[in-house]
């Protein structure tokens, strides 16, 4: 199976267990390999489109037919068993990720990897026990992505406002990923001041913060 650079990332991230459920998994690589490298023993496959839960029982048809998948169409957690282990989101806005944890149930283990607003994300996790045991941005497949992995009930560790908003691995283990993504925030925010006509003072004090935050950053990745 040949995963994209982004679901190779994610699929190392996923841990051995008993329950798995990939919630808007559309193509369902990630289940498929689950299954095929040992991970789980049965998952759930959900979407709240049929037309996209298709895509993966087509790939995963030889599993469901052996009762070891079990496909739903659902919206968030709501057709998934709430005693499931562990809990894949992946490639869905952060604010979607917060709504279908609040409406469904806390699983001990998660995998989330939110489009945008992961700050959100990481303030919901925290807020409801969560340790979060990896959160950083890579690159991949030409883009940047936040990976967030939490375990409910570890250890929490103190996050600062800098922590919250680019992701505590960043913070403490800066990587050269992290380090082309302030890059280009930067280039961004310099476009947005020539052109602003409202807001300069806020996107002022948003570039200063990420220029603070990539001095740092290459500081700390030369070794000083
Ligand atoms: C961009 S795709 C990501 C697919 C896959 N998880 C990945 O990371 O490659 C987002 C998928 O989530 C589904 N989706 C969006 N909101 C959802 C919700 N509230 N509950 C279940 N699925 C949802 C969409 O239908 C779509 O198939």
């Amino acid at each position: 199976m040949k995963l994209t650079g982004r679901l190779s990332v994610l699929c190392k991230e996923l841990e051995s267990c008993t329950t798995f459920a990939d919630v808007g998994c559309d193509h369902g690589y990630c289940t498929l390999y689950m299954l095929e490298s040992g991970l789980c023993r049965t998952a759930q496959i959900s979407d709240i489109s049929e037309k996209s839960l298709k895509k993966a029982e087509t790939l995963l048809s030889a599993y469901i037919a052996e009762g070891r998948v079990r496909p739903v169409v659902c919206d968030g957690l709501a057709g998934i068993d709430s005693q499931t282990e562990q809990v894949l989101i992946a490639g869905m806005g952060g604010e979607e990720i917060v709504k279908i944890l609040s409406d469904g149930f806390l699983p001990p283990k998660l995998l989330l990897q939110p489009m945008k607003n992961a700050e959100k994300v990481r303030v919901f996790l925290l807020r409801h026990g969560y340790a979060l045991l990896r959160d950083h941005t890579f690159y991949a497949d030409k883009k940047f992505y936040d990976v967030i992995k939490a375990e409910r009930g570890g250890v929490q560790e103190e996050y600062s406002e800098d922590m919250l908003m680019f992701g505590r691995g960043n913070i403490l283990f800066p990587s050269a990923d992290f380090a082309k993504m302030l890059e280009r925030d930067i280039e961004r925010c310099r476009v947005w001041q020539e052109s602003a006509k409202e807001g300069r003072a806020e996107i002022c004090a948003r570039l200063q913060k990420l220029e603070g935050l990539y001095d740092e950053t290459c500081r700390r990745l030369r070794g000083h």
